[in-house]
């Protein structure tokens, strides 16, 4: 695996491996690397001849009082995990090199972005929007691969691309792979490693009290009244808040207060010791 920190390497080196009419499938990252994201880099393998993985710690879609500099950074662990997944080119730029002096530019997604972790983490997915974009102009991929976890991410990137005409012909598929979770059902996050051994144990009930509740509102349960029990179930289980749970369209993300038939995904995003943990599941 060949290893890019500036944009003339990472250029000549994807040039390369398009040689021959051949594709390229890009994994962006920002490291920490899991379960979750081999299983992207596998998914883009199937999918394509090469696969490329950026990690890049985006400083832009970090709010002030969030974990920028305790984020993990563990580069030489992240880039053997990808050479033995069969990644072609890793790309792992400086913060200097994707915004150098004078980067004014910002790319703000409205709608989708706004509400649930939108509404938490003000201009979090400006920072998203505006560095996947870049990240897309710089490798020109034929399909980029995400992770579902990060549901609204996924629908404020599906929205940039569509409107900034990025669809075709630098990337071809912006594809969805559902999340990987571990044994008990937590969903494999980067920030699982914060939580101490008592708050990865209650943490499990997050995904627990989810399928409750979807069990319930796909029974005919009142919504208010499922979603009142679930965050009441977190509360209960040593979750210290609930900053959403909320049954939405699965791609406008407009809230809903019942089913209308149309898919719908239940999303939460809940506090423990200090750990701010997102989840979401379809509802039929
Ligand atoms: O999901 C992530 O790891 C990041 O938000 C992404 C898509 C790599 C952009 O920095």
């Amino acid at each position: 695996m060949q290893t890019a920190n500036t944009l003339e390497a990472l250029r000549e080196s994807v040039a390369k491996l398009r040689a021959g009419g051949e594709t390229v499938g890009l994994v962006p990252t920002m490291g920490a690397l899991h379960e979750g994201h081999l299983t992207l880099v596998r998914r883009a393998r199937e999918a394509c001849d090469h696969v490329v993985a950026s990690i890049f710690v985006n400083p832009t879609q970090f709010g002030p009082n969030e974990d920028l500099d305790a984020y993990p950074r563990q580069l030489a662990e992240d880039s053997a995990m990808l050479e033995s997944e069969g990644c072609a080119l890793l790309w792992a730029p400086t913060v200097d090199v994707m915004y150098p002096g004078g980067f004014v530019t910002n790319i703000s997604v409205s709608g989708v972005s706004d509400g649930f972790c939108g509404a938490d983490r003000p201009g979090h997915f400006d920072g998203v929007a505006t560095v996947v974009c870049k990240l897309f102009n710089q490798v020109r991929p034929d399909m980029a691969f995400f992770g579902e976890k990060d549901w609204q991410q996924l629908a404020v990137i599906r929205a940039m691309a569509r409107d900034l005409d990025l669809v075709l012909p630098h990337v071809h598929s912006i594809i969805g792979v559902s999340t990987v979770r571990e044994a008990d059902g937590l969903a494999m996050s980067s920030r699982n490693r914060y939580l101490s051994q008592k708050d990865r144990t209650a943490a499990a009930r997050l995904p627990a009290a989810m399928k409750q509740a979807i069990s319930q509102i796909e029974g005919g349960d009142n919504v208010a009244q499922s979603l009142k029990a679930l965050k009441g179930a977190l509360i209960d289980a040593g979750f210290a808040s609930v900053d959403y749970a909320e049954l939405a369209d699965a791609s406008s993300l407009v809230s809903l207060d019942t089913l209308t038939g149309a898919p719908a995904r239940l999303l939460v995003a809940a506090r423990i010791g200090g750990t701010r943990l997102i989840d979401n599941m379809a509802v039929n």
